[in-house]
């Protein structure tokens, strides 16, 4: 069995069969994704396994997105130009309940990684950004690297640096 990362696509995945245990993430699955998407507000992409694949493990929204650049630590705003950093904004990151505790949460931050570095070859991003819905997940973006910001305890970037 092999995972892959793909674009939803509302006729294919079951998106009525996701539940994470938090009733918000998975109403937007359900409701919003698939509108946004068709919108340009926001792109879905779940994590499938090939032998199932209809069922969703685990989804994540991403949109283009701008941070002042105050909010950012000092020692991240050296060199840049006094404008607000281009970002991608992680709007929404769930793992089925069925599923938790094997990674995939993580694996969902290194896809929005390798994105956002994808994205650069074609415009600027310079941080993942992305407010967590509570102290707890703020505490699991943490431990993957996201700083807080100054102001807003709640949102955090990863900054994506220089290469
Ligand atoms: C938070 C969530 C995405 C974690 O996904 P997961 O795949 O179950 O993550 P795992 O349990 O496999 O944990 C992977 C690692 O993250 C760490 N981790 C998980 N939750 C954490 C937390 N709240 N604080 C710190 N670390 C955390 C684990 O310790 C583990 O690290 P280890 O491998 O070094 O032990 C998942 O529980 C979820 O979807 N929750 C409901 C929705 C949600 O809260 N979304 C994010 C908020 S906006």
């Amino acid at each position: 069995m092999a995972h892959t990362f793909v674009v939803l696509d509302s006729a294919r995945h079951d998106r009525a069969g996701f539940t994470c245990g938090v009733a918000a993430l998975d109403d937007y699955l359900r409701q919003w994704a698939g509108q946004h998407q068709r919108d340009g507000i926001a792109t879905t992409h779940v994590l499938i396994d090939d032998t199932q694949p209809r069922r969703i493990l685990a989804y994540c929204t991403l949109s283009a997105a701008q941070l002042y650049l105050h909010k950012l630590r000092e020692e991240d705003r050296k060199r840049l130009p006094a404008y607000p950093v281009p970002a991608i904004r992680l709007a929404r990151l769930a793992v089925s309940q069925a599923e938790r505790g094997k990674g995939y949460g993580p694996l969902l931050l290194g896809h929005a990684a390798n994105l956002a570095l994808s994205v650069r070859q074609t415009m600027g991003v310079r941080v993942l950004l992305v407010d967590a819905k509570d102290a707890q997940a703020a505490a699991f973006y943490e431990a993957f690297g996201f700083r807080r910001t100054a102001n807003t305890a709640l949102t955090l970037y990863l900054p994506i640096g220089r290469y």
